[in-house]
């Protein structure tokens, strides 16, 4: 039975029959339709009551004594605009169709905001970080730094980590530590977040854009050989979504043309390539920690390597390029890239349940996979590719036959946030004259969807997922 259901009398019944209903579903509300269930009226405990004081007898139809003008919310208002509509005196909806067919109805207390992810901050993040901040050393030097350097790059299989302010950062640190620059060009996908090729511009070098494969959705090897000239310096393969690259394509083809490999890790931490941790194949990898990521610090990024002097030189770099025996002689350009001892103790608390972050991820991504499996418009991202080793950053799905917007928008209704895959680089004007090859990007950019998946995501928000994919595969069929 519809949750409905027990809301609804037709105008033919009588008061006492209208006082039952309100009795059983305990909201004080009936709504009236007529025999094709199209909305009339409302009526309130307090209608009957005032009736009954205006001596209405129990068996007296409800005609007289319903409300014909009311507040309603039809089914294409978001759940926003259906909030603005409660106040003290209205605080439930009826939700009508296009032709005021009573289909649903809302109230504050059916409503649930769903984020797309939150972070667990639930251990030791509170104690280390009111310690570091009783430490005095709340700026960029402090313990919780190397600390959660040396750890994060343990867990990465690294040598080295060098923590700086965001992700964003620790690729253009990447880039410039390893000398690249104007004249310079540096490949990149393009399905990524901007931050990738932004970085590049921030270099002064020149992007390269190319496309991705269409199995992992990750650069494709192939294009990434085709578009390489005399002037390109360096590739940065993004292993997206939680999905390895194809990092011995990548690096066989680096060690032919003698380029450098920035891995581009915001989203992956924890994937493996052939058994090895993504960020310690490459040159350099960078990770993000911002609040969505697997792991987070606020704000906050790391670039780990295996190469001493590579480490060396990026410490420097990150803190105005200050010669770290002789203060204030400055041996390079540098920035301000620091990352501040609070950050680093919450990341140090992080850091201690990252694998029980990553287990939970792995069973949520599988409670979709199960709920939805029999889904004729849903395809979720490959977890079967050889020698990649995804892990789930958010649950990553492909819907098809432009199905997307429709699905995002139902979602929307109930209050559960889903966010569009990033839009291609190359169809975005700033970037479209750096297009190498985009083809398949653009195709999965348009279907590709991410799902909530984080600690707040509950079997209910699930369920609702898969009750909203049937109903669009259910009208699909009549
Ligand atoms: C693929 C990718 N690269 C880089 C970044 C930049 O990280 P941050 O937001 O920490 O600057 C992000 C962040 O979302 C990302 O998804």
């Amino acid at each position: 039975m519809s949750r409905i259901e027990n809301l609804k009398c037709t105008e033919s019944a009588i008061i006492i029959d209208a006082l039952s209903i309100i009795n059983t579903n305990g909201k004080g509300i009936i709504f009236v339709v007529d025999d094709s269930n199209k909305l009339l009226g409302i009526m309130t405990d307090g209608d009957i009551r005032r009736a009954l004081l205006n001596n209405a007898k129990l068996n007296e139809s409800i005609k007289e004594f319903y409300n014909n003008s009311f507040t309603y919310a039809t089914t294409v208002e978001s759940a926003i605009e259906k909030l603005k509509k409660l106040n003290h005196r209205v605080q439930i909806l009826p939700v009508i169709d296009e032709n005021f067919i009573l289909v649903d109805y809302f109230q504050k207390e059916t409503l649930y905001q769903i984020p797309i992810s939150a972070p667990s901050l639930r251990g030791n993040e509170f104690k280390y970080l009111v310690d570091a901040f009783l430490s005095t050393w709340i700026s960029s030097t402090g313990s919780y730094i190397e600390i959660f350097e040396a750890n994060f790059a343990a867990f990465c299989e690294a040598k080295h980590g060098v923590a700086v302010s965001n992700g964003t950062v620790a690729i253009h640190l990447a880039l410039k530590a390893l000398g690249i620059g104007r004249g310079d060009e540096v490949i990149v996908p393009d399905l990524t977040f901007a931050a990738t090729i932004n970085t590049v511009f921030h270099s002064e070098a020149t992007p390269v854009i190319v496309d991705v494969e269409e199995d992992s959705w990750c650069i494709d090897p192939k294009e990434i050989e085709k578009a390489i000239t005399p002037k390109t310096k360096a590739i940065i393969p993004v292993h997206l979504y939680g999905q390895p690259c194809d990092m011995d394509a990548i690096m066989a083809i680096a060690k032919k043309h003698n380029l450098y490999v920035i891995e581009d890790c915001a989203e992956a931490h924890g994937a493996m390539y052939n058994g090895k941790k993504v960020g310690s194949i490459g040159h350099i990898g960078c990770f993000s920690f911002f609040a969505n990521k697997v792991i987070t610090t606020g704000e906050g990024g790391m670039c780990t390597t295996n190469d001493f002097k590579l480490m060396e030189l990026m410490k420097v770099m990150r803190d105005h390029g200050m010669n770290k025996s002789r203060k204030y002689y400055h041996e390079v350009i540098g920035f301000n890239y620091r990352m501040t001892n609070l950050q680093a103790a919450i990341g140090v608390a992080q850091l201690e349940r990252i694998d029980e972050f990553l287990q939970q991820r792995i069973a949520l991504e599988q409670e979709y996979r199960t709920k939805l499996s029999t889904s004729n418009i849903i395809e979720f991202q490959r977890n079967d590719l050889g020698k990649r080793q995804k892990i789930t950053w958010l649950v990553s799905i492909l819907v098809k036959d432009n199905y997307k917007d429709l699905l995002v928008q139902k979602l929307k209704e109930k209050g559960i946030d889903v966010r569009p895959f990033f839009i291609s680089l190359g169809e975005m004007e700033i970037y479209t004259p750096y297009v190498f090859s985009n083809t398949v990007s653009i195709r999965l950019s348009k279907t590709g969807l991410n799902l909530p998946t984080s600690l707040e995501t509950t079997e209910r928000v699930i369920d609702t997922i898969q009750e909203v994919v049937q109903e669009i595969e259910g009208a699909l069929i009549k």
